[in-house]
């Protein structure tokens, strides 16, 4: 197989579980990351470039290319055109962020997506709301004019989190956790979370590619299984941190204008942010292990010297010290004064 990407989080993730079931792997990218392991093959080039990716399509044959890292239509077309011949089927990391209404509303796989336009190109970009879902969108459109329904898999994640990951989410949960001190926590312990951790998505994705699947799959955690109380409890196990902590009801915080999903990574009042539909991954066989080994790893992963990609999307999570003080004792005024 072929991976388009390979060398951050998702693609890693995706190298490390096929090599372990003994596919033969070759990764493109520009060669800047570091790769999971000595012996795939490597091609250097910058997707970017037509050049590079007819240079890339001469070192197929491959049964399939998964594209993890493709978000910008018109790079993903020119990469779906090259391999055209050269490799059989095209599975695409999109996102749950293509669905028009999420997370607004309940998503399935045919809810309505945001208007796609598969020849977008903005240049630069930037993970801003209404930005990366329609790309995401045209992203995926791009790809289907070239490969054929039955040739063309198409995985939609929620939240991935896990080693490696660089969106810092459960990364911040964790550093804020061994920071100590008292912690603001968003809504009730009792509310559900669904992320998913990347090495179940790997090995999900590698499912589908064994099984020569096609289609569409929404990936998340289970429905029902873990909630915010978890993920904090979990947090502060794997730091042996036993900070108090705080929970100060949602709508109240986003009255005060905390910003919802960056500030308290992965907390959002929309009641569609978790009701994702994953009923047709289940069947494929996606299976989720327990939230509380996620957290674990990926602190053993920090806490082992593991360096995040370094993106711009980090500095947008992470609510200020300063500013989580103000507001945790703003709510126990209130809660003084009832
Ligand atoms: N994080 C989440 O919660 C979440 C949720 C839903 C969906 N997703 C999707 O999951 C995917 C995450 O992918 P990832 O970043 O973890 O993938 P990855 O494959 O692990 O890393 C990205 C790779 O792309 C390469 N690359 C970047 N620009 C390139 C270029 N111009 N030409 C060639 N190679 C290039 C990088 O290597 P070099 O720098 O060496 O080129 C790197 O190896 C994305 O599609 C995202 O939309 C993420």
């Amino acid at each position: 197989m072929l991976i388009l990407g390979g060398g951050w989080f998702v693609g890693r993730a995706v190298v490390v579980t096929a090599e372990a079931a003994d596919h033969q792997v070759t990764v493109f990218n520009r060669g800047r990351s570091a790769p999971p392991s000595r012996i795939v093959t490597r091609v250097s080039g910058d997707r970017t470039d037509p050049a590079d990716l007819a240079r890339l399509a001469e070192h197929g044959p491959w049964d399939v290319v998964i594209d993890v890292h493709g978000v910008v239509p018109r790079h993903v077309g020119a990469a779906a055109a090259a391999l055209r011949d050269a490799a059989e089927r095209y599975v695409l990391v999109s996102t749950v962020s293509v669905y028009r209404d999420w997370p607004r509303e309940p998503v399935h796989e045919g809810s309505p997506l945001h208007p796609a336009d598969p020849d977008a190109d903005p240049g630069e970009w930037t993970w801003g709301t209404g930005v990366y879902g329609p790309l995401k969108s045209g992203a995926e459109a791009a790809a289907a004019r070239v490969y054929s329904p039955e040739r063309l898999v198409v995985v939609r994640p929620g939240v991935i989190l896990g080693p490696g990951e660089y969106g810092n989410r459960l990364t911040w949960w964790l550093r804020r956790s061994a920071s100590g001190g008292k912690i603001l926590a968003p809504g009730s312990p009792d509310d559900f979370l669904r992320p998913v951790d990347v090495r179940d998505l790997a090995d999900f994705v590698l499912r589908l590619v064994e099984r020569e699947a096609y289609g569409v799959y929404n990936v998340a955690g289970p429905a029902d299984r873990d909630t915010w109380g978890d993920l904090l409890d979990a947090c502060l196990t794997a730091t042996g941190t036993t900070a108090p902590v705080e929970w100060v009801d949602g709508q109240w915080l986003a009255a005060q204008g905390v910003r919802q999903w960056v500030e308290l990574p992965m907390w959002r009042t929309a009641p569609g942010t978790w009701a994702i539909d994953t009923t047709r991954a289940q069947r494929a066989g996606l299976t989720c292990r327990p939230l509380a080994e996620t957290v674990t790893d990926t602190w053993a992963w920090l806490a082992s010297g593991g360096q995040p990609v370094t993106t711009d999307r980090q500095a947008l999570h992470g609510l200020d010290s300063d500013w989580e003080r103000q507001l945790l004792d703003r709510w126990e005024a209130r809660q003084a004064a009832r």
